[in-house]
């Protein structure tokens, strides 16, 4: 079999890609480990930065979007029993579209199949070969059976856990990382939103955020110690815990119900470079990770596969690398701005059983400066609802 991107896995930055190379004449496979189903049932990102709103309609995959997604003005920050809103059109004029990843995912998935692009599903053992020659290909398994992929490049577009960025030697890869020293507890339930926006809640017990995902689906996470599993946590005991975190005059409006999903994820944030190697492009998780404080993660995996897609179009129209030689340069410094924000957010939202008096002080007045800066607010607005690309 032959294509010109071979792209490994099919997350939404791998689909992504695919429509959009697709939708220009450039031929793709997408290989994904997982069945449909399961790559649907994953629970994750819920707010589209501005600029991946509009990549989303170019790419075709608008539509639900636009007539489902719930765009937000604001979100809301508490902390000290009360809260405060920032207006992001006030503050730097953009707002961000509520939309889960799951039907993102859905959408690119529908999208594709009426174009009729190949996507492999339960790929097994994937291997990629030849990377710094000229005739780069890729292997897999299906049902025990080899198969062979020959392409021009391969984006690696397989998460954290992915064969990708493995592929780089490591005397190549220079990695950047901080782990958090805590993770987030997500419940997901068929109960109305707790508001009209977002609510994160810095609180003595820990963070906490209410998010939602349509009118009547919400999703909440609250910060809990690594060592906590799920099946310590009933949804009474999360209910209880949401609830102390909150601003007592939301807290009593909170509408509870059973668990749909419940999960912890760790955080972590990470940088692997160079994105390029040889004939090898890395996008989205599979070269870098965000907390999810600040909703980044799946944001910078769209504007990674952005600038991919352009230098891939400029080069099969007219035979220029440029923009492929300068992908990795280009994609980084939008990661690396995203890193510092996320990172920023976490470290002012989170209890760090580390911290001392002066530090948490700290942590407090930087969210008392917040509340009565517009300049604060602004900085604050601009990174949230997205950097240019
Ligand atoms: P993935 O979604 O990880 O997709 C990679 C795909 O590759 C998967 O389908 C996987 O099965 C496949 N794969 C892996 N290994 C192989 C292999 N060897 N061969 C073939 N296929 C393989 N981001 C935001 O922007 N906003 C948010 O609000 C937000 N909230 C989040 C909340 C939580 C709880 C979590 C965990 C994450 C959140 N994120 C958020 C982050 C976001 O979900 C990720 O950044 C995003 O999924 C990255 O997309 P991706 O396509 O790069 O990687
Ligand atoms: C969600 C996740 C985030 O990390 C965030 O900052 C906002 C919302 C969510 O899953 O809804």
């Amino acid at each position: 079999m032959r294509t010109q991107i071979a792209i490994v896995g099919g997350g939404p930055a791998g689909l992504l890609l695919s429509q959009l190379l697709n939708r220009v004449g450039i031929s793709t496979v997408v290989l994904e480990r997982k069945s449909r189903d399961y790559v649907l049932s994953r629970i994750r990102a819920g707010v589209l930065e501005w600029g991946t709103v509009e990549l989303l309609r170019t790419a075709g995959v608008g539509e639900r979007m636009d007539h489902e997604g719930m765009p937000h003005d604001g979100c809301y920050l508490a902390h000290d029993g009360r809260m405060f809103r920032v207006d992001f059109r006030d503050a730097c004029g953009r707002q961000v579209m509520v939309y889960g990843q799951t039907e993102m995912t859905r959408d690119l998935y529908a999208a594709q199949d009426a174009m009729g692009a190949t996507i492999i599903h339960d790929a097994e053992e994937v291997a990629l070969h030849e990377l710094d020659g000229e005739a780069p290909f890729v292997t897999w398994t299906h049902d025990g059976k080899p198969f062979r992929l020959d392409c021009d490049f391969v984006a690696g577009c397989d998460g954290f856990h992915g064969v990708s960025r493995p592929s780089i030697p490591k005397e190549v890869r220079r990695e950047f990382e901080k782990v958090y020293p805590f993770g987030w507890l997500g419940v997901l339930s068929h109960t109305p939103p707790l508001a009209d926006e977002l609510i994160y809640a810095s609180h003595e017990r820990g963070f906490a955020l209410a998010s939602m995902r349509n009118p009547n689906l919400s999703r909440y996470y609250i910060q809990v110690p690594l060592t906590d599993h799920v099946e310590d946590w009933s949804d009474d005991a999360f209910w209880q815990e949401l609830k102390r975190r909150l601003p007592e005059e939301v807290a009593e409006r909170l509408v509870t119900g059973p668990s749909i999903e419940k999960s912890i994820a760790p955080l972590r944030s990470f940088v692997s470079e160079p994105m390029r190697w040889g004939k090898l492009f890395l996008c989205g998780d599979a070269a870098h990770i965000v907390p999810p404080t600040g909703a980044k993660g799946l944001n910078l995996a769209v504007s990674d596969v952005h600038y991919l897609a352009e230098a891939l179009k400029l080069f099969y129209s007219s035979g220029d690398g440029s923009a492929l030689d300068g992908y990795s340069e280009q994609a980084l410094s939008r990661v690396w701005k995203a890193m510092r924000f996320s990172w920023w957010m976490t470290t002012l939202m989170h209890r760090f059983t580390e911290h001392n008096a002066y530090e948490r002080r700290m942590q407090d007045t930087e969210l008392a400066f917040l509340e009565c800066s517009a300049a604060a607010q602004a900085v604050m607005a601009e990174n949230y609802t997205g950097l240019p690309y």
